[in-house]
């Protein structure tokens, strides 16, 4: 297929840019490299052979985007979008809430539709856990009801999933799937791509990471009373490589014509703050000095997937454990200790 990538150069988006190139699929990315850098491409060449097409557009920008929707008309048009694009760092959000919903809604907005005018009626959106806000199940399935989100960044997330429901309600042409991811961390097996965080890391295994690799001094553990087995929040992390290959299985059910479908992509395990950092010390051979912390604020308890949704239906389910997730998010930091650079 020919697929249109929106924030192709982050994080995820990259992982799932090779996975695409390696399942034969034909990739377009677009980014403003508002929280990227372009020598990722090299990179993705680099591990697949292929240079991916590129042009640094912002969602925003209607001309822009129409322009590449015209420009891949002459072979066909595009026969889905993956949409990564977005602002996604919940302190930022409460500081700057325009700006999340600006960029976040506006520019889905404007994505919508000039997809649907170029006649392209499939997507896979990134989601978010953080639209069960603190659940009242565990594990979580795609039925339990949506929460209370405590911040702007998830309230776009929940408002996205709303506006695109009904745009499906309206228009079932549209086939449009949510994927909620949980907690996406490690990177490439390379080493040559992984996660690059604009200064003080808000997410944990970036923020250890740091710390071994002797940025930062130590780790504080936001909170050691909560309800959980030790006391620290229990979270379901995934490895990238799986939430990548999920996306290349969300294509599948988008050609199948899915109509409207939501999965939920975690391990179905959680794990807590102490449990990471004893899984990255013994992966890795590496101490990670900590210190207890006040919790933070707009912190849950406990939060993990139940994936069999994704299994059942998709044929999806992550084959990556916690360690080799360490061992990821290691080998790339240790090879990059100032990610991308400048
Ligand atoms: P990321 O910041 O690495 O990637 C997002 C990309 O979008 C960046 O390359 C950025 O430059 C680009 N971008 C942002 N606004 C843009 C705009 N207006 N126009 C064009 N490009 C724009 O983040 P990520 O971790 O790879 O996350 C990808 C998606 O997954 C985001 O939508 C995020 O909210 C969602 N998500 C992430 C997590 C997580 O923990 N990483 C969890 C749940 C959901
Ligand atoms: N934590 C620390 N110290 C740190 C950073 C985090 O103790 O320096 C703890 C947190 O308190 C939490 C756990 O580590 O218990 C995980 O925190 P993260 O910030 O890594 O992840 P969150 O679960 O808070 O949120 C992340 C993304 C959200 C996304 C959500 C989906 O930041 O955007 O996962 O589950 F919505």
């Amino acid at each position: 297929m020919k697929i249109l990538v929106t924030g192709g150069a982050g994080f995820i988006g990259s992982h799932t840019v090779i996975k695409l190139i390696e399942s034969g699929h034909d990739v377009f990315i677009v980014d403003n490299l508002c929280n990227a850098n372009e020598k990722v491409l090299g990179r993705i060449e680099q591990l697949t052979g292929v240079a991916p097409a590129f042009a640094k557009v912002d969602i925003r920008d209607r001309e822009g985007l129409t322009a590449v929707c015209e420009k891949a008309a002459a072979d066909g048009g595009f026969d889905a979008c993956i949409h990564f694009a977005g602002l996604k760092a919940v302190g930022e959000s409460v500081a700057k809430p325009w700006e999340y919903y600006e960029n976040n809604i506006g520019g889905t907005l404007t994505l919508l539709d000039v997809l649907r005018k170029n006649g392209c009626k499939n997507i896979i959106f990134s989601s978010s856990a953080t639209v069960y806000g603190d659940p009242e199940v565990i594990p979580i399935t795609e039925e339990c009801p949506k929460g209370h989100c405590t911040n702007p960044y998830g309230q776009t997330k929940s408002m996205l999933e709303e506006i695109m429901m009904d745009m499906q309600k309206a228009d079932p042409e549209w086939n449009i799937v949510l994927l909620r991811y949980f907690n996406p961390i490690g990177a490439h097996p390379s080493g040559l791509i992984g996660e690059d965080p604009n200064g003080i890391p808000n997410n944990l295994m970036p923020y250890i990471t740091q710390v071994a690799v002797g940025k930062l001094a130590e780790l504080g553990v936001f909170g050691d009373d909560y309800d959980t087995p030790d006391g620290t929040g229990v979270r379901d992390y995934i490895h990238v490589e799986d939430l990548a290959d999920g996306h290349v299985k969300a294509l599948q059910a988008i050609e199948a014509g899915c109509g409207l479908a939501i999965y939920n992509l975690g391990t179905g395990t959680g794990y807590s703050v102490l449990d990471v950092v004893k899984a990255f010390e013994k992966a890795n051979g590496v101490r990670i000095p900590y210190s207890i912390k006040p919790r933070r604020a707009g912190d849950i308890a406990v939060c993990y997937s139940d994936p069999a949704k994704a299994e059942a239906e998709l044929g999806w389910k992550a084959q990556f454990g916690i360690e080799d997730m360490c061992r990821d998010a290691w080998n790339w930091q240790s090879k990059n200790p100032d990610g991308y650079g400048e």
